[in-house]
């Protein structure tokens, strides 16, 4: 029987997009356990309770966790920041909180991408005010020439340039999180339409 002409690639690629690998895997899993193993460094003996940013922050908070020798427990919280597309528009709402308090304890605040910082230095605000004994933050990946708020992140994983990337948690419009690299998304121009065309 005839094969039906698939336009979805192995990565889950709609038509118009393409997606290049910019970080593999093994490259990920190496630098997230350097990083493991300078918090512990950072906080020794102590508990670590990290909170981390849903959803793109999963894969990332759960390979870290699983590679900080001690203690460790964790807890999510969830923001939006308007917007599916590309840019987001540098207004941050709390969807979710957290299920349990921060106050004294050792927090390392976990999250997918530094790009403008609104996002951070709105959860870096709200988190201090419950008095942590201790705030750290952790991000992947870092745009530092997109930065508009002064955030500064302690641990980060990868610097990068100003492209849009998806994978290993990130997203483009809910799709591609799944993927175990990090990949440069690239977007072909719409189509103009043609006069009587479809
Ligand atoms: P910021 O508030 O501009 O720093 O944006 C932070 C949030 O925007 C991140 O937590 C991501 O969810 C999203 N974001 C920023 N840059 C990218 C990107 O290149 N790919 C996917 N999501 C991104
Ligand atoms: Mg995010």
């Amino acid at each position: 029987m005839a094969q039906k002409k698939r336009t979805k690639s192995k990565r889950g690629e709609r038509r118009g997009e393409s997606v290049r690998v910019l970080i593999s895997r093994d490259k990920l899993q190496r630098r997230i356990n350097e990083i493991a193993m300078q918090i512990r460094q950072d906080f020794k003996d102590q508990p670590l309770h990290l909170v981390g940013v849903l959803k793109g922050a999963v894969f990332f908070l759960s390979d870290l966790a699983r590679r900080i020798p001690g203690e460790v427990s964790f807890d999510f919280i969830a923001v939006s920041s308007y917007g599916k597309d590309t840019h987001s528009s540098g207004q941050v709402k709390l969807t979710k909180d957290l299920d349990f308090s921060i106050e004294g304890k050792t927090v390392v605040l976990v999250e997918d991408i530094l790009d403008t910082g609104m996002t951070m230095q709105y959860l870096i605000r709200i988190l201090q005010q419950r008095k942590p004994k201790h705030m750290r933050v952790a991000v992947l990946l870092d745009k530092p020439e997109r930065r508009i708020a002064a955030v500064h992140a302690d641990y980060v994983g990868f610097s990068i340039p100003n492209e849009f990337v998806i994978g290993y948690g990130l997203d483009y419009a809910e799709r591609y999180r799944n993927l175990p690299d990090v990949g440069v998304l690239a977007l072909a121009a719409p189509r103009k339409k043609r006069a009587g065309g479809r």
